[in-house]
């Protein structure tokens, strides 16, 4: 199926600000009418929004959507001015869903379509809506990452102070006995293979498969495996062994404390 939906570069900046939907609703709304709305009505002002920028408000498609491949994001406009976004891994196997057309995010592994509004499935044979993600819209046309700016004058005091900074070594992901040598094993969870290739070399790649974006499903006979469309990756070093994968695995660094092996990179 060919990809028209448009694509939308990564930048980085803020400004402005603008009413949202509700944090639960992950939605913000954009166009209202210019100028400090909060004073106006006697809200208290807020601060500007610190989120990264996604996208411009323009170029989301009234009633459709842009994916971010790179972010694995789909931001749509359901209607005009309001802005949602959704997370575009395909909740059926872990594709990356490859278009918005006539109302829905569609995946076309395996045919599933959700809704832009909500996310909600409208065709099979995904089980379950696409994820949502909060984002908000500043003055300026910017569709920026996170909740509704915050409020500085009253300051949430019910909320826990964020946790400080540290050079913690990362808690083990596996024991080096749950890897079997010459295989490996998938974490779902955080996306990695972790292999043996000989007895106490330990390596571990990217689980989402370079093809369409499917999460790998096993490793058996020497091969890390997409049951998507059938590519096959060398436990040794990612590399394809069958396609219709075209590129390996992206390695990702491991450290193994005694019997635990953590991801560091
Ligand atoms: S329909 Fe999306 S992965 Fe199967
Ligand atoms: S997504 Fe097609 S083979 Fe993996």
């Amino acid at each position: 199926m060919k990809d028209n939906t448009p694509v939308l570069p990564r930048r980085t900046a803020v400004a402005g600000t603008v009413a949202v939907c509700g944090l639960a609703s992950a939605c913000a709304r954009y166009g209202g009418p210019a100028g400090p709305a909060e004073a106006d009505t006697g809200e208290p002002v807020k601060a500007p929004p610190t989120g990264e920028v996604l996208g411009l408000a323009k170029d989301v498609p009234v009633g459709g959507g842009t994916i971010l491949k790179d972010r694995k994001l789909v931001l749509t406009q359901p209607t005009e001015g309001e802005f949602r976004a959704f997370s575009a891994v395909c909740t059926h196997q872990g594709c990356l869903v490859n278009e918005v057309a006539d109302g829905t995010i569609n995946c076309d592994c395996h045919g599933s379509k959700f809704a832009v509004a909500d996310g909600a499935v409208t065709a099979g044979p995904a089980p379950s809506p696409l994820e949502s993600q909060q984002v908000t819209v500043t003055a300026d046309g910017e569709i920026v990452t996170g909740d509704a700016p915050a409020d500085t004058t009253t300051p949430d005091t019910t909320q826990p102070a964020p946790p400080e900074t540290t050079e913690e070594v990362p808690a083990g992901l596996a024991s080096t006995a749950d890897i079997p040598v010459g295989g490996g094993t998938v974490f779902a969870d955080q996306e990695v293979v972790i292999t043996q290739p000989t007895e106490g070399e330990f390596r571990a790649f990217s689980a989402v498969c370079t093809h369409q974006g499917c999460l790998v499903g096993n490793v058996q006979a020497g091969t890390i495996n997409c049951d998507c469309h059938g590519s096959k990756f060398a436990v040794a070093d990612g590399s394809v062994t069958a396609g219709p994968a075209s590129s390996p695995l992206p390695e990702r660094a491991v450290r193994v404390t005694g019997d635990q092996i953590s991801l560091t990179g």
